[in-house]
């Protein structure tokens, strides 16, 4: 609004004009920030408050922990061509510890020496290389590079089932499925499932905001799991087709999500709902602060974003996505590292209880359910691809997406 108050230096006849971009960007500006707050009285709500303080049930199997072996189960990490273990050091070191803790296979390993050169999205290769690797094992889990484990006394097979071949998890911040992380027994279905994935990087629409693997899986899960449901696909289709950005995006997601519905199990195939009742969860949603009994991994941990735990009390609150406090009090000393140690070192001022955690997350959660509405409201114009209306959301899609 300063641009108002300034007083003009300039000549009469730049006047007029000058008050009309005057008067639009400040209607312009009421119109944002309308937009940008609209949707906080549902979140305010008092009704709220209640469902802020419901706990979230964790999914843990605890009762057969060891219907498969450990040794059987790999923990796999796919960089990129290049990328070096430095820069996630603290990441890997604590998910190379906890492997060694309890007797998993840990493989860290690049993109380029597994046949799968002939993808040329990295973030399909990686889906490639997992599916090179499964054969070995009875499963894997495949983890981004970014993820840590924080809570070493969990065992990977309280969130496995016989009954699921594929286990994946619904992010937090956003209506997608995460793509960061995965549980895939060697099941034909389970491997050819990936290995279908993997080549899935063909049929990615070209020229639109897509999302790489992230924006793929949905169509692609949809396609197998409800194959008879094709004008529903078909729109979504178009939707994804004519992304343009990342609010396009997730209302694209959003499309597809309104055909899985409520459900979590879809024959072979689990969704676990948000992180809450999955295995992993991005670290910046609570501002590091974690619990014991219901955290296991967190995501986002890069070396360079790591950042000193500040002084004064800690709010269970979102924080900068590009920022992460270490879990951790020093560093890992990997000689240490044998089967039977689960005795880890954590900063005790990033250990909070369980119930300040996850109101924290399903305040998160509250207001992305009322953005994934948002997004929805969206599909129309996506659909229809009205040449005006489009060419203004490009401009303005921010409008769309916060
Ligand atoms: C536990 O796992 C074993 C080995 O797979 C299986 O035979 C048994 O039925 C399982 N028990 C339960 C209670 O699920
Ligand atoms: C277990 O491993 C951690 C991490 O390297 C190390 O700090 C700790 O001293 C080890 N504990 C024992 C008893 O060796």
């Amino acid at each position: 609004m300063l641009l108002c108050s300034k007083p003009s230096h300039h000549n009469e006849m730049f006047h007029f004009p000058k008050k009309l971009i005057c008067i639009f960007s400040t209607l312009f500006f009421i119109l944002f920030l309308y937009i940008l707050f609209n949707g906080d009285d549902i979140i305010e709500d008092q009704d709220s408050e209640y469902l802020y303080r419901v706990p979230y049930p964790i999914m843990r199997n605890s009762n057969n922990e060891s219907w498969i072996k450990s040794e059987n189960i790999a923990i796999v990490i796919v960089l990129a061509e290049g990328v070096k273990r430095e820069y996630y050091k603290i990441a890997i070191n604590s998910v190379e510890c906890y492997a060694k803790a309890h007797g998993y296979q840990f493989i860290l390993t690049h993109d380029n020496v597994w046949g799968c050169d002939y993808l040329k999205d990295k973030f399909f290769r990686r889906h490639c290389v997992i599916s090179k690797i499964l054969p070995k094992y009875e499963a894997v889990l495949h983890l981004d590079a970014d993820i840590g484990v924080v809570n070493q006394k969990r065992k990977l097979q309280e969130y496995m089932n016989p009954q699921f071949d594929l286990i994946f998890h619904d992010r937090h911040f956003s209506p997608e499925i995460g793509m960061a992380s995965y549980i895939v027994r060697n099941t034909q279905y389970g491997l050819d499932l990936i290995t279908e994935f993997s080549n899935y990087e063909k049929k990615l629409p070209e020229g639109s905001f897509h999302g790489t693997d992230n924006g793929a899986i949905h169509m692609f899960l949809a396609e197998k799991l409800f194959p008879h449901n094709l004008i529903e696909l078909e729109l979504c289709r178009r939707a994804w087709r004519n992304s343009q950005n990342v609010a396009d995006q997730f209302a694209y997601t959003s499309c597809i999500r309104s055909l899985f519905g409520a459900n979590t199990d879809f024959g072979k195939v689990r969704i676990l709902r948000k992180q809450g009742t999955g295995y992993v969860r991005d670290d910046w949603l609570t501002s590091g602060i974690w619990s014991l009994d219901r955290d296991f991994m967190l995501h986002g941990l890069k070396t360079d974003h790591l950042k000193k735990v500040p002084y004064g009390p800690l709010r269970v609150s979102p924080m900068s996505q590009t920022s992460w406090y270490s879990p951790f009090e020093g560093d890992f000393d990997m000689e240490r590292c044998v089967l039977g140690n689960t005795t880890w070192n954590h900063n005790p001022r990033l250990i909070g209880t369980r119930e300040d955690v996850e109101c924290g997350l399903r305040m998160h959660e509250m207001k992305i359910a009322v953005k994934k509405v948002k997004y929805m409201s969206r599909l129309y114009s996506l659909l229809s691809n009205c040449y005006f209306w489009r060419l203004f959301q490009s401009h303005f899609w921010f409008i769309f997406y916060y």
